[in-house]
């Protein structure tokens, strides 16, 4: 680890679980600084609900330890459920209660009463902007809302860390992007401390201080996501011309590249500064006589680091949200 000499919230130590002889999570490790937004991404059924479950100790654990702020998570369940809020990946709301009722319903499960429970209930309310809402029944709520009404509810009771499994999971783009506002504003706001698993990349990048990329029940690769996409070398130019051969020789000549590969009729080219290698390689082309039928420049996502690990995409051939929603309900039946 770096030199971070703050406190961890979570401890994940070679964690492992199996079901039958099937391993779904093959001894991860890792450590979640206090404050942070930590992300788990990675495709369908590498092993993100089943890491997130055993650390909030809805199931057990086969091989392994973690501690939520040093609290044991096979031996110390009471306590490590006191210190922790749940959002699930399968929607939980009762439909037919209000949204203050499915408010008050957790709170005084977990033992929140009286003012207290009063001044929780507004100030999550407040938070994800429903209090206009808060007297209908959740089943006239968007789907959006009762997203919105599940993140209140895994922190009403003033958790030291919450756990979002695959909270955007299905909502349109923009209602994504609100959820993402909210997270943060919670985070800054209480300095929660939040995990997540998500298999949106940009969702990942853009809402996580650190992730870990899963598949298959491995940690493959775990960093900021910044330094995640630095890894890849920098940016990536496409070049199609009518001598790729050529071409590509020419410009590995240059030396201003990470690197230089053909790939059918265009050369694919590495480069810290992709908008300063565009003009270069374009000048070398033209020199030589080479005609130049176009460029593209893209900076690496974490998609392209998922790639480049494991040779093939986040997200399945066409497998789409409704697919997935589908199977998860099919899986509901296991917790
Ligand atoms: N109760 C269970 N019994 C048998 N196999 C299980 C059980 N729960 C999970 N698995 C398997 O373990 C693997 C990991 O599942 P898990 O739900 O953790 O994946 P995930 O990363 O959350 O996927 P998704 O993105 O689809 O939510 C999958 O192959 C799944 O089929
Ligand atoms: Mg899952």
């Amino acid at each position: 680890m770096e030199d971070f000499t703050g406190k961890y919230s979570i401890i994940a130590n070679a964690l492992s679980r199996r079901f039958g002889n099937f391993t779904a999570v093959d001894k991860v490790s890792f450590k979640v600084k206090e404050g942070e937004i930590f992300g788990l991404l990675g495709p369908n059924g590498a092993g993100k609900t089943t890491t997130i479950s055993m650390l909030s100790t809805i199931i057990g654990i086969t091989s392994g330890s973690a501690t939520i702020n040093g609290k044991d998570v096979g031996k110390e369940k009471d306590a490590v459920r006191k210190l922790i809020g749940i959002v699930f990946q399968d929607p939980s709301l009762d439909d037919e209660l209000t949204g203050m009722e499915n408010l008050d319903f957790h709170a005084r499960l977990y033992g929140v009463k009286g003012k207290e429970k009063k001044d929780a209930i507004a100030k999550v309310l407040k938070l994800v902007e429903l209090e206009d809402k808060a007297n209908k029944q959740v089943k006239t709520y968007s789907g959006g809302m009762k997203r919105r009404l599940e993140i209140a509810r895994g922190f009403i009771h003033n958790p030291k860390v919450l756990f979002l499994d695959e909270p955007t999971i299905g909502l349109d783009p923009q209602t994504r992007r609100k959820i993402w506002d909210y997270v943060q504003k919670l985070n800054k706001e209480t300095k929660l401390t939040i995990m997540l698993t998500t298999h949106y990349i940009e969702e990942a990048d853009e809402l996580c201080s650190r992730v870990a990329i899963i598949d298959h029940g491995r940690i493959i690769k775990l960093d900021t996501p910044e330094r995640l996409k630095d890894s890849l070398g920098g940016d990536i130019i496409r070049i199609g011309s009518d001598a790729p051969g050529r071409l590509a020789e020419l410009i590995r000549k240059g030396k201003f590249t990470v690197s230089v590969k053909e790939r059918g009729d265009s050369i694919e080219v590495t480069t810290k500064n992709g908008s300063e290698a565009i003009p270069k390689i374009i000048g070398i082309a033209q020199k030589a006589g080479i005609e130049v039928a176009y460029t593209t420049l893209k900076r690496p996502t974490l998609e392209d680091v998922f790639i480049s690990l494991t040779g093939k995409e986040i997200r399945e051939e066409g497998a789409s949200d409704t697919d997935q929603l589908k199977r998860n309900f099919r899986f509901r039946g296991r917790r």
